[in-house]
């Protein structure tokens, strides 16, 4: 199965979009318009090639950091400025019914994975415009019935991909993007010899 990531724009269908986290179900069932038109957040969707039904999405923004809010071993790495610039990848979802529609047949297309690497790679391209030094994950915490219901908490997702708690926020993850840009590097590389990876993670373009 092949997919592709786009911005949204209003042809993109999110009515079947079901999620496990119910903020993120509704996120891009009803405000996806507006902050895509008010510019508060840019809403990259994940479809099957060619179609128009909204199979994952991640959002990003600009947001800026206090400098002491970093871990002190990176404060000592950085020119010491009262904020540091930072983009926010405030939600990221799959279709939960769908992934697991393609597991039962065998498909395992790791749909957050995709989404994530892309992230990282917008992340990248936008700081080399208007630089940012910092990538930051809000990491939402499912609430006692979703946990009931069977929704997993996604903070073990986000930190096999290395990125670390804040020291006072916890549940805010951070990387450098100076180590974003190492590892698509090199990953680019291994791209050109891995058939199997190529497969799934997109290259950086
Ligand atoms: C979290 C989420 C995006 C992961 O997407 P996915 O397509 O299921 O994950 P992938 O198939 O790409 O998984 C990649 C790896 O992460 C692991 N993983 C997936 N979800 C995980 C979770 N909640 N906790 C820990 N590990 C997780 C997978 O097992 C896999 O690990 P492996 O390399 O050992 O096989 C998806 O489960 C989701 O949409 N959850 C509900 C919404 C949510 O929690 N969003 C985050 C809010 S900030």
């Amino acid at each position: 199965m092949d997919f592709e990531i786009h911005p949204w724009t209003p042809e993109h269908n999110c009515t079947e979009f079901n999620s496990s986290l119910k903020s993120v179900e509704k996120y891009i069932q009803e405000q996806a318009a507006r902050a895509m038109s008010s510019k508060m957040s840019t809403i990259f969707v994940l479809t099957e090639k060619g179609d128009q039904l909204v199979r994952g999405y991640y959002t990003l923004s600009s947001m800026s950091l206090n400098f002491e809010e970093l871990p002190t071993a990176l404060q000592k790495k950085l020119p010491r400025y009262p904020q540091v610039g930072a983009t926010l990848l405030g939600r990221l979802g799959v279709d939960e019914r769908y992934r697991d529609q393609l597991s039962k047949k065998g498909d395992n297309p790791r749909l957050g994975e995709l989404l994530l690497v892309d992230a990282q790679k917008n992340c990248l391209r936008g700081s080399a415009t208007v630089a940012s030094a910092i990538m930051l994950i809000d990491v939402e915490e499912p609430n006692s019935e979703e946990l009931a219901s069977g929704a997993r908490d996604p903070m073990r997702f986000y930190t096999q991909y290395g990125f670390i708690p804040l020291p006072r926020t916890p549940r805010t993850l951070f990387k450098r993007l100076s180590t974003i840009e190492k590892e698509l590097t090199a990953l680019h590389k291994r791209n050109t010899v891995s058939v199997e990876v190529k497969d799934q993670m997109p290259p950086l373009a």
